[in-house]
């Protein structure tokens, strides 16, 4: 059957990543229907108020979405994750030769973080201290001294056990596939329960319980900051990597640079019944208009879109005409040491596949 993708271009450079990326996949001549979108900035030119609903008209009308980073232009992330409820994030980091990377041995590292969508302080609720005031709280870590009643803000952290086992029980499923394909299965959970014993040790309790039952593979727990180091000292180690919403968000940059930046970093969230695809990176206003970002990061996120479509062989077929074009070093964007432009970067793909 016909497959229906979505495609929102996103904002600023955003759309000259995802277009030239739309044109390489056409030329590829898969069973697809590509709906696609106008950028943010034309979307909002062209459908004022309407912009968002045309948005997620579009996205259920299709059977998945390939998303360009936003800028806030495209008003349709929070839609994509809490509507649609795409739970898991996953951000495979996988080092590809040819690629620039700060490590003197990049080579072989291959491992997938897996972040939790919904929760921690991506909750979103923030306010005045005064709010707090007459609860009269004491912060465990201050001595008991009660907080500060006046004069700054505070931020919620949410951890619940059902969200929680969700993402522990999605990253130990992953880690099973890995192993029958021969990845070592281990799974690794950073939290900083020394700190936060009840938020991020209910995070670590849960993900203790739910590993206990998988046998086959091999759990292991660090503080977070300890992981941190650990992400770039030890990286080959690594198999699946399970982190709450925040560290997960900051660790996937932070494992982008060892395999290359964010020019090459894919990422596909997952929920029951729905999926979209994007890059790790964000909308990369400073080189708007310039052609000259990475489409990789965007094609590799589209090769999951492909495998999440059931289309395993053309994903294979996209991914080694990209791993072709890197191993050859002739065609490489600027973030990579070349001086290839996003279209040239594209139509290199394009003749490797
Ligand atoms: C990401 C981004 C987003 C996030 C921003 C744009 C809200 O940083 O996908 O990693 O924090 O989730
Ligand atoms: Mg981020």
């Amino acid at each position: 059957m016909t497959k229906k993708v979505c495609v929102i271009p996103g904002d600023d450079a955003s759309p000259e990543a995802v277009l030239n990326g739309v044109s390489v996949l056409k030329s590829m001549e898969m069973d697809v229907d590509w709906l696609v979108l106008p950028s943010g900035e034309e979307g909002l030119a062209q459908h004022g108020d309407k912009w968002a609903q045309v948005c997620r008209d579009a996205i259920d009308a299709c059977d998945t979405t390939w998303f360009g980073s936003t800028g806030g232009k495209t008003p349709v992330l929070q839609y994509l994750r809490w509507g649609k409820q795409t739970y898991a994030n996953l951000r495979p980091v996988k080092y590809m030769a040819g690629v620039r990377s700060p490590l003197a041995r990049p080579e072989g590292i291959d491992f997938v973080i897996v972040r939790e969508n919904f929760e921690d302080l991506y909750v979103g609720i923030e306010g005045d201290l005064e709010v707090l005031k007459p609860l009269g709280l004491r912060g465990s870590r201050q001595d008991g001294a009660p907080i500060p009643e006046t004069g700054g803000k505070f931020a919620i952290k949410i951890i619940t056990e059902a969200v929680t086992r969700r993402i522990v029980e999605y990253g130990c499923e992953l880690a099973l596939q890995r192993k029958a394909q021969g990845y070592s299965g281990r799974v690794t959970v950073a939290t900083k329960h020394n700190v936060l014993p009840q938020t991020d040790g209910l995070f670590r309790k849960v993900a203790a319980d739910v590993a206990s039952k998988y046998p086959d593979l091999q759990y292991e727990n660090f503080i977070v900051d300890d992981f941190a180091r650990r992400l770039v000292a030890e990286p080959h180690r690594l198999d699946v990597v399970i982190l709450p919403n925040l560290y997960g968000d900051i660790l996937s940059d932070e494992a982008a640079a060892l395999v290359g930046g964010l020019g090459v970093a894919p990422s596909g969230c997952y929920g029951d019944n729905f999926a979209y695809f994007e890059s790790v990176h964000g909308s990369a206003p400073d080189i708007a208009g310039q052609h000259v970002i990475n489409p990789t990061a965007t094609m590799l996120s589209a090769a999951m879109m492909l495998r999440y479509l059931e289309m395993p062989e053309e994903a294979d077929r996209l991914e080694g005409a990209i791993a072709a074009v890197y191993a050859e070093g002739k065609v490489l964007t600027r973030d990579q040491g070349g001086d290839a432009s996003t279209e040239a970067f594209c139509d290199a793909v394009r003749s490797k596949l």
